[in-house]
């Protein structure tokens, strides 16, 4: 066992881990993280991101033991009380989920893809989260509620930031 430290949604845990336990892995069954979910367990889907030191990262693609003396930010650490990250408003708003599974991480790498361009065009968005895939493939109203939420965070409206926004059925209006 290997001695790990790290500090998770804002809160320091000890813990001994097994040199081979994931990333994903230590969040999901050690610490009941489950928000963080596996869709592929080989790195291609990106359900699993979460953010590493303010980078996004792909959980079931590291090792926990590798985020000893650092950070982690899941989706489950984003909202601040009551009051949800623009991000996860947007996708709300847009209605950018079907059945859900691939949310958290797109929510994760939207945020990080936002980070790095506060105003990327549609076409920089779909290549910002190529990473990541979406088996339910909502991808237009993912890409509406990233420009959505770019718009909220740089002060502009939903109008005027170019997003799509939909009905309660999810269809583009
Ligand atoms: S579960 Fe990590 S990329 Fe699919
Ligand atoms: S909403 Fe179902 S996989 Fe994306």
């Amino acid at each position: 066992m290997t001695a790990l430290s790290v500090k998770v949604d804002g809160v320091k845990y000890s813990d001994d881990v097994e040199p081979r336990m994931l990333l994903v892995q230590y969040l999901r069954e050690k610490l009941g993280k489950v928000g963080t979910v596996i869709g592929c367990d080989t790195s291609n889907c990106g359900a699993c991101t979460v953010h590493l030191d303010g980078k996004s990262v792909k959980s079931c693609s590291v090792l926990a033991v590798q985020a000893d003396g650092g950070e982690v930010t899941t989706v489950e650490g984003l909202a601040k009380g009551n009051e949800l990250h623009p991000v996860q408003k947007a996708f709300h708003q847009c209605h950018a989920l079907q059945c859900g599974y691939c949310t958290p991480g797109m929510i994760m790498q939207s945020i990080s893809l936002l980070s790095e361009n506060a105003n990327p065009t549609e076409h920089e968005i779909r290549e910002g989260l190529e990473g990541n895939l979406c088996r339910c493939t909502g991808y237009q109203n993912i890409v509406a509620a990233v420009q959505s939420a770019a718009g909220e965070m740089s002060g502009k409206s939903l109008a005027s930031a170019g997003a799509a926004p939909t009905d309660e059925t999810g269809t583009l209006r």
